[in-house]
C-alpha cells in the first residue's frame, strides 16, 4: 500500500499540461476489439485503469503495442472467451467488454466490473438494451452470459441519461441489422470521442452530443487512428488547487466548452480565471464566497467534481451546499476534511459547508479516486503534513499527479 506525504502551504505556480481523459481512453480501448483491422490511438494516459484493460486485451489475444502515448491494437485474433473475475473487477470499465464483445461475436461472458465504491452503481439499464437488442442474459452470482442470434436494430431508452449504458448500447448495435435508436443517451464529450473514433472505423452513427443517438449498422469495420480528448476531471482538479492555493497557474490543452459549468461556479466564488482557446490562466483569489453546487449530468455540473470541489468550499467565508444526484455514496472524503478541521454536515444527499476553516494535515485515506483527489487538495492547503493511505485508488485516474503537483511547487513524496 502506497501512501503520499504531502507538506501544506505551498503557493503553486507554473504550467502543467493536461493529460487525455481516463473516461474517454477506457472506451476506445475496448471499441477498437470491433474493429476488424488495427487501430492506433493517442493520448493514451499513463494510469493504472489502462494497464488493466490492457491484461484483458492481451488475455483475449489481440495485439497491443505501447508506444509513448499510443497504442496500437490488433484484434483480428481474439479469441471470445470468458474474461475471468479477477481481471473483470479491477475497474468499471471493463463493462465495455460486454458491449463490444457481444456486438461482435454476438457473445460475451464475463462478471460484475469493479470500479469506486461510490453508490450501487448497477448495469440493469446496459443489460436492459442488450435484451431490447435481441440478446439473451443469464445471471448467476454477479457472472454474465449474453447471447443472440442475431442482433436487431431497434428503438431504446434509456431511463437514465448513462455515460456506460449509452456507449455499450451504441457497441452492441454498431454491427447489428438495421437502425438503433437511444433515446434519453447520455451527452458527456467522451461519448462524442467514441463516436469519432467508431465512425473514423466505417460506423454509421449520428447525434453524439445529443439525447438521441442513430446507428446504422454495418458489417466491417476498418484501421484508423483516434485521439483521446483532453481530461476535463483532470483539469477541473488542477483548476481547484489553482483557486485555492496558486498564483498564475496556467493548465494547458484543455477544451474550455468542457468546464464550463466548473469554472462559472469558481467565478461565482470569486476565483480569477481567464480563459484561453486550450488554456486556463488562475490568479491568487482572496475573500472567496460560498457556493452551492448540484451534480448534474453533462454539462451541468461534473459529480467527479463534487468531492474535489469540497476542499475548497472549506475556504469559501459562509455556508456553501452540495447536492449529489447521480451516486448515493460520494461523501465519503467529507468525513476526513472534518477530522481536518472542516465544518460540515451531511443530510442525505446534501452537504452544507461552513467556511472559512483552517485544516491541519493529519493521516487520511483515499477511499474512492476522487475522494483522494479531494484529500490532495485539502493537503496542499492544510497546516503541517497529511499522510495519503491507499493512494492506487488515485493512480487508477490521474496521470503523474505527484510529478505534475511538484511542477507546480507542492511538496510530495510517496513513501
Ligand atoms: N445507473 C443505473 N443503471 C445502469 C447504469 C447506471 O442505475 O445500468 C445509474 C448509476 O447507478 C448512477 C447513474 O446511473 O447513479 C450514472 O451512472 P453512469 O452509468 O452514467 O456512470 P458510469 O458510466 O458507470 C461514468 C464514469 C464515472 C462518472 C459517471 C458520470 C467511466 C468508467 N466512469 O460512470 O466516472 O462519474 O460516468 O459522469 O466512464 C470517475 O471517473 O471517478 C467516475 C466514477
Amino acid at each position: 500500500m502506497e501512501k503520499f506525504i504531502i507538506e501544506g502551504g505551498h503557493t503553486l505556480t507554473g504550467t502543467i499540461n493536461i493529460s487525455g481523459a481516463k473516461n474517454s481512453a477506457v472506451a476506445l480501448i475496448p471499441a477498437a476489439v470491433l474493429c476488424d483491422e488495427e487501430v492506433k490511438i493517442s493520448n493514451i494516459p499513463n494510469i493504472s485503469d489502462i494497464d488493466a484493460l490492457i491484461e484483458i486485451l492481451i488475455y483475449l489475444g489481440a495485439e497491443v503495442k505501447k508506444e509513448k502515448d499510443s497504442l496500437t491494437i490488433n484484434s483480428r485474433n481474439i479469441k471470445n472467451k470468458e474474461i475471468p473475475e479477477n481481471i473483470s473487477k479491477k475497474l468499471r470499465a471493463s463493462y465495455y467488454f460486454m458491449g463490444v464483445l457481444l456486438g461482435k461475436y454476438s457473445k460475451v461472458d464475463m462478471f460484475f466490473p469493479g470500479g469506486c465504491n461510490i453508490g450501487s452503481r448497477p448495469i440493469n439499464l446496459h443489460l436492459n438494451s442488450f435484451k431490447t437488442l435481441g440478446a439473451q442474459v443469464n445471471e448467476k452470482n454477479n457472472q454474465y452470459s449474453i447471447s443472440a442470434d442475431q442482433l436487431i436494430g431497434t428503438t431504446i431508452y434509456l431511463d437514465i441519461a448513462s455515460v456506460g449504458a449509452t456507449i455499450n448500447t451504441i457497441f452492441a448495435a454498431v454491427k447489428a441489422k438495421g437502425m438503433t435508436i437511444i433515446e434519453n443517451a447520455a451527452k458527456e464529450p467522451e461519448i462524442v470521442n467514441v463516436v469519432t473514433f467508431l465512425n473514423n472505423m466505417g460506423a454509421k452513427i449520428t447525434g453524439a452530443g445529443t439525447s438521441e443517438i442513430r446507428i446504422v449498422g454495418v458489417d466491417y469495420l476498418h484501421k484508423c487512428y483516434t485521439e483521446v480528448i483532453p481530461d476535463r476531471i483532470e483539469a477541473g482538479t488542477y483548476l481547484i488547487a489553482a483557486a485555492m492555493i496558486g498564483k498564475n497557474v496556467r493548465l494547458q490543452n484543455v477544451i474550455p466548452e468542457h468546464l464550463e459549468a466548473l469554472v462559472l461556479k469558481l467565478k461565482e466564488a470569486g476565483v480569477k480565471i481567464f480563459t484561453g482557446e486550450d488554456y486556463y490562466l488562475v490568479s491568487t483569489s482572496e475573500n472567496l464566497k460560498p457556493i452551492n453546487i448540484k451534480t448534474m449530468v453533462f454539462p451541468g455540473f461534473a459529480t467527479d467534481l463534487q468531492q474535489p470541489i469540497s476542499s475548497f468550499l472549506t475556504q469559501c467565508e459562509g455556508k456553501s451546499l452540495i447536492e449529489e444526484t447521480i451516486y448515493e455514496n460520494r461523501f465519503q472524503n467529507l468525513e476526513y476534511l472534518k477530522q481536518m478541521g472542516a465544518d460540515i454536515k451531511i443530510k442525505d444527499r446534501k452537504a452544507y459547508i461552513k467556511g472559512k476553516t483552517e485544516l491541519v494535515g493529519m493521516e487520511v485515506e483515499a477511499t474512492d479516486l476522487r475522494a483522494g483527489a479531494c484529500l490532495i487538495l485539502a493537503a496542499l492547503i492544510a497546516k503541517g503534513t497529511t499522510t495519503i493511505k491507499n493512494i492506487e485508488h488515485i493512480l487508477r485516474g490521474y496521470e503523474n499527479i505527484k510529478e505534475k503537483l511538484e511542477i507546480l511547487g507542492a511538496k510530495i513524496t510517496i513513501e
